[in-house]
């Protein structure tokens, strides 16, 4: 990740004001069809796109950055894709943590991760221990995620402890230790949340955009900030 060392690698030196952008990566499948190629070689493409936004994100200097790459709901895709997303998730993390080491990336997974694999819940646990100390920018990356899966846990866990309250669940959050977010990102040309984030975009800007994630680059992620900082926040104030 040399780039993310020097200056910023597509223009620009600070994000904006934004600390936190999440975003839906979505269209792999339609990317690989429209080339008459398997959907796994999409998901392959999606993984490099990934890393070229993680990048991006580092050098733009985000405090955080949380994709969405396996919903709660993804399971009731064909095995064989489940088995080719999985397989992506473990080179992933072999091919890529010592360039997060390297770079000072914080790694964390929001989402059910505990249930997936057991070799794979032992690669992101070693991965999250081995990059706790990174200050730059987090990764978060949701597996096995569901927003109102992750709600119920956090309400759960806030009634043990005492009051229900807006601010007791949302400290129960798989996301309270990251800044709020502050843009949502849907590739794909689809208009919906697909159960990421519901609580935590509740002020959240968003950007809907056409292209297909492996298409998605460190210039689209840029064009998204821009519009990001000339829109008007008023958190329902005046
Ligand atoms: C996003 O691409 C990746 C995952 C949901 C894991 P899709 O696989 O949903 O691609 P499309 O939406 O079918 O094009
Ligand atoms: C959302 O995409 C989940 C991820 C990007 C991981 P989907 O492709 O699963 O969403 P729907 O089914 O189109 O709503
Ligand atoms: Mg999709």
């Amino acid at each position: 990740m040399s780039a993310s060392n020097g200056p910023d690698a597509v223009g620009g030196t600070a994000a904006g004001g934004v600390r936190h952008v999440a975003i839906i990566m979505d269209g792999n499948g339609r990317w690989a069809k429209k080339r008459f190629m398997p959907r796994a070689f999409g998901h392959k493409r999606g993984v490099d796109t990934v890393r070229e936004v993680a990048r991006a994100a580092r050098s733009m200097g985000l405090e955080a950055l949380t994709l969405y790459a396996f919903s709660s709901e993804n399971w009731k895709r064909p095995e064989d894709e489940i088995a080719d997303l999985m397989g992506l998730l473990r080179t992933f993390i072999r091919s890529d943590l010592d360039e997060f080491i390297a770079n000072n990336i914080r790694l964390k997974i929001i989402g059910d991760y505990q249930a997936l694999a057991p070799d794979i819940v032992e690669m992101i646990e070693d991965a999250m221990a081995r990059t706790a100390g990174n200050s730059a920018t987090t990764l978060a990356i949701a597996l096995n995620y569901g927003s109102q899966q992750e709600i119920a846990r956090a309400a759960a866990r806030a009634a043990a402890k005492g009051a229900i309250t807006a601010e007791a669940i949302e400290a129960e959050l798989d996301t309270a230790d990251l800044p709020p977010l502050d843009l949502l990102i849907r590739t794909s040309g689809e208009i919906r949340l697909s159960n990421f984030l519901l609580w935590q975009a509740a002020y959240a800007e968003m950007w809907f955009t056409d292209v297909l994630w492996p298409d998605f680059t460190a210039t689209h992620l840029k064009d998204a900030l821009d519009q990001f900082a000339s829109r008007e926040r008023r958190f329902g104030g005046r």
